[in-house]
Order: structure tokens, then C-alpha cells, then sequence
């Protein structure tokens, strides 16, 4: 059984409080990091190979080697937004260990020598919201927060912004304009936030998990986190698994562990004993693996193709190539896993997906804004068992047509599921269509 990290004291209330967090050695890596030379800080981070948690696992040491070493009035944002259909896990780590995440900006903040640090919290979140303003209270009067952090020459400024309810806030771009107090429409990169962030200032955007592992890098070494996980992939992940399983839940998992070793031992199985039909690996926007394919460990390479989801490649009528191996094209993603039973209507699943991404489009980009919405026409008609011959085509042609066209990855988000779905589902698309009752007069 693996030694959860960040999830340890997930259930026990003490661990919340200023008090009882400090009870437990927290704020102790706040000072350590503080003693130490900031790029000794990114270079730990860098030998963790600690990656982001917030669905594209990119290299977090080397994210924050994009800013500048001359860089002034660096902005660091933790994003809390976590609005993707499956994912739970970054509400519970607020909810639970608001202290720990605080700390982790702060050893971040001070690394890249930011002054002000913006946590991003989805509105609807307000359970949530209050224990982390209770929390950030306590830091202030402890001072870990302000002018002089624990007595030295570092300030950091620490605000909590809450979002209004809206999915693509959370890509980081919009998020940014979000704060300005602007529409939260993704903007076109470069520039990057490194670069050109909030308020124009050169801007580190990383997820809630990502940034609740820095406090045990800096306590443990970067290495100790490295080997805890894969060659490229370090550190333990957080699944949040739902669905037709006998323990849904939040888990904290080595990178090693399958989908069926999730799902049959630490899940306890399928509910009623039924068969799997299709797992969504990371997130409704990542293209479902069939039960063949449960054998691949939870690790953000093992489920990526080396080309990635290539839209040029799935041909009306053509089977989507899945590429050799373990090579599934999918992602890790955020860590929301949706499991579904052999009963299961996987064309109305696609179709209630299609709808989410549908309805989050900012509309910005006319192949999602107008895309999505013939996704959906199809889609509905589709399940609803009222598809015309020809529409499962129709379906991944449009889903080709938006994949790679738009200004940022919601449209891929729409599209890769429905591509997906049909690729390893198609008969089930096509049965909705012939068996359909003719008309008798
Ligand atoms: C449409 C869309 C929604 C996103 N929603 C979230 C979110 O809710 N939380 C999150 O951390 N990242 C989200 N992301 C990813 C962020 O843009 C960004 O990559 C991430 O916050 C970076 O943090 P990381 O490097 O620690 O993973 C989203 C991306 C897209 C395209
Ligand atoms: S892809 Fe969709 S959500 Fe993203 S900018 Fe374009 S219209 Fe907006």
C-alpha cells in the first residue's frame, strides 16, 4: 500500500486549522525554501519531474524556467477553477489541507520571485471558499503573508479571486482575463503567460495539485519525489473514480498502477458484478479506453500517442488508428476517471458530453462556437435513435473539422471524445440507426 503525500490528512479536521497544520510539520519547508537560493528551489523542482496536475502534465521546473531570471513583477496563479465533468480532487485538497496549498504558493511565489499570487477558485466552490479565507487569515497573522515574510526581506501578496461559473475560466488564459475583470476568453499564444500574463505581467499558472506537492519537494528532496514515480512522470497522482464501481472515491496512486488494478482492487470492482464497457481515463474530454485497454498504467506517457490525437488521421469511414503498444491516444488528463458497465449507453454518453462542451464555447472561434453545435444536432439525434444513415461519419468529419482549428483546447476537448467514442464504439453508433423500429404505415 503506498504512503499517500498530499491526500495524508484528507478527513481530519485539525489538519485544516493554522494550529494543527503546523502540528504536522507544516510551514516548516516555507522556511527551509526561504534559507535557500531560488534556482536551488527551481532545480529541485526540475529534479522531481514533478509534473502538472491540471490535464496536460507538462514539466512544472520547466514551466517556471520560462520566467526570466531579470523578470520583475512576476505573478504567480494557482488554478482552482476545476470545472472538468469527473474531476473532484483540488475542492478536497482546499477543503482539507487549505494550509498545505498555501504554503506551496508561497515556496513557489518566493522561488520565482513573484510578489503577488492569485488563487483562482471556481465560484460555486463555497465550502471551499471559506475555509481557504480562514485559512489565508491565519497565514497573514502568522505572517507568512505580507510585507516581510517570516521576518525577511520577501513580500508576498496573497488573494483569492472566485470565478463566476464558467468551464473555460479555467483554461489558463481566460482565467487571466477572468481576474482582470475582463470576459474570460481565452487569449491567442504566444504571447505566453511567462511572458505576457495578468495585468501584462510575466505570470506562472499552475493547478492546485500541482503546487500542494512543492511544500514535500522542499522537505524531501526532489529526488525522493522522483523516484516515488516513473522515469519521466514523478511523484504520486490524484484519480478521483466514479461511476459504476463498487468504492467510487478520491485516490492518491502510484504512476505504475493500472486502470484494472485501480478498478478491481482499490475500487473493490465493478458494481453487480457487470462487465466494463468504457473507462474515461482523465476527464470528459479525453477519448475513452475499451475494456481491452485497462492494462496501461494511469501515468500521462504510457496513455499518450507519440503523435498525439491527429484529427488528419481519422477518416470518415476509417477506423481511427490507435497506434501500436500501450500507445492508447488519450491523456492522463485531470484525474477524473468515469467507469462504465457493460449496460451502458455509450452513444448517449457522447452525446451528453458533446452538450457540455457545446455549452461552455465562449464562441470566440467559429469551428467550436458553430462546430459544437452540429455536434450536438447529431449527437442528440443520434441517441435519441432517431440517427439518419451516414451521421456517424457526419459526426467525425465535424469533430476533425474543430480538432486543432481554435484558439484553445476546448475545441479539441469536444472533438477527441466523439472521435473516440466512435472509434471504439462504433458498432454501437451504427445499431442506433438500423434497429430502429420502421415505419409500418
Ligand atoms: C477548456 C480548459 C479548461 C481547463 N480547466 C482547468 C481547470 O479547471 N483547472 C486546472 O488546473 N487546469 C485547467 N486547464 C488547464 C490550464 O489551462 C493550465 O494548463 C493548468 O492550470 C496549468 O497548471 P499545471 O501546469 O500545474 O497543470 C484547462 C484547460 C482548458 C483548455
Ligand atoms: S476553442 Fe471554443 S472555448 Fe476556446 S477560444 Fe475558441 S470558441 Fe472559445
Amino acid at each position: 500500500m503506498t504512503t499517500p503525500i498530499i491526500t495524508a490528512h484528507l478527513g481530519n479536521p485539525d489538519a485544516r486549522t493554522m494550529t494543527g497544520y503546523q502540528a504536522l510539520g507544516g510551514y516548516q519547508s516555507l522556511r527551509k525554501a526561504l534559507k535557500m537560493q531560488r534556482k536551488d528551489i527551481v532545480a529541485e523542482v526540475k529534479t522531481s519531474n514533478l509534473r502538472g496536475r491540471g490535464g496536460a502534465g507538462f514539466p512544472t521546473g520547466i514551466k517556471w524556467g520560462f520566467i526570466s531570471p531579470d523578470a520583475t513583477d512576476v505573478v504567480l496563479v494557482c488554478n482552482a477553477d476545476e470545472s472538468e465533468p469527473g474531476t473532484c480532487k483540488d475542492r478536497e485538497l482546499i477543503y482539507w489541507m487549505p494550509h498545505q496549498l498555501i504554503e506551496g504558493c508561497l515556496i513557489t511565489a518566493y522561488a520565482l520571485k513573484a510578489e503577488k499570487v492569485f488563487i483562482y477558485i471556481r465560484g460555486e466552490m463555497m465550502r471551499e471558499y471559506k475555509v481557504l479565507m480562514q485559512a489565508v487569515q491565519e497565514a497573514t497573522q502568522a505572517g507568512f503573508i505580507g510585507d516581510n515574510v517570516l521576518g525577511s526581506d520577501t513580500k508576498i501578496d496573497l488573494i483569492v479571486h472566485r470565478g463566476a461559473g464558467a468551464y473555460i475560466c479555467g483554461e489558463e488564459t481566460a482565467l487571466l482575463n477572468s481576474i482582470e475583470g475582463r470576459r474570460g476568453e481565452p487569449r491567442i499564444k504566444p504571447p505566453f503567460p511567462a511572458v505576457v500574463g495578468v495585468f501584462q505581467k510575466p505570470t506562472v499558472v499552475n493547478n492546485t495539485e500541482t503546487l500542494s506537492n512543492i511544500p514535500h519537494i522542499i522537505e524531501h528532496g526532489g529526488q525522493w519525489f522522483a523516484d516515488l514515480g516513473t522515469e519521466r512522470s514523478g511523484g504520486l497522482r490524484i484519480v478521483c473514480v466514479s461511476g459504476h464501481v463498487n468504492k467510487p472515491g478520491i485516490y492518491e496512486i502510484p504512476m505504475t498502477m493500472t486502470f484494472r488494478e485501480l478498478i478491481e482492487d482499490t475500487c473493490d470492482g465493478v458494481w453487480k458484478n457487470n462487465q466494463i464497457k468504457a473507462v474515461i481515463p482523465g476527464g470528459s474530454s479525453m477519448p475513452p479506453l475499451d475494456v481491452s485497454e485497462l492494462d496501461v498504467p494511469i501515468e500521462f506517457d504510457a496513455l499518450m500517442s507519440d503523435e498525439r490525437i491527429k484529427p488528419v488521421e481519422v477518416k470518415p469511414g476509417v477506423p481511427f488508428d490507435l497506434g501500436g503498444g500501450r500507445k492508447l491516444r488519450t491523456m492522463a488528463g485531470s484525474g477524473g476517471i468515469v467507469v462504465m458497465d457493460h449496460t451502458t449507453d455509450v452513444v448517449s454518453v457522447c452525446s451528453r458530453i458533446i452538450d457540455f462542451y457545446h455549452h461552455e464555447s465562449c464562441g470566440q472561434c467559429t469551428p467550436c462556437r458553430e462546430g459544437t453545435g452540429w455536434l450536438s444536432k447529431v449527437g442528440k439525434r443520434l441517441a435519441r435513435g432517431e440517427g439518419k444513415p451516414g451521421d456517424v461519419d457526419l459526426l467525425s468529419t465535424i469533430a476533425q473539422g474543430i480538432a486543432g482549428n481554435t484558439i484553445c483546447a476546448l475545441g479539441d476537448a469536444a472533438a477527441w471524445p466523439v472521435l473516440g467514442f466512435i472509434t471504439k464504439f462504433r458498432e454501437d453508433f451504427e445499431n442506433k440507426i438500423n434497429n430502429q423500429p420502421k415505419r409500418v404505415s
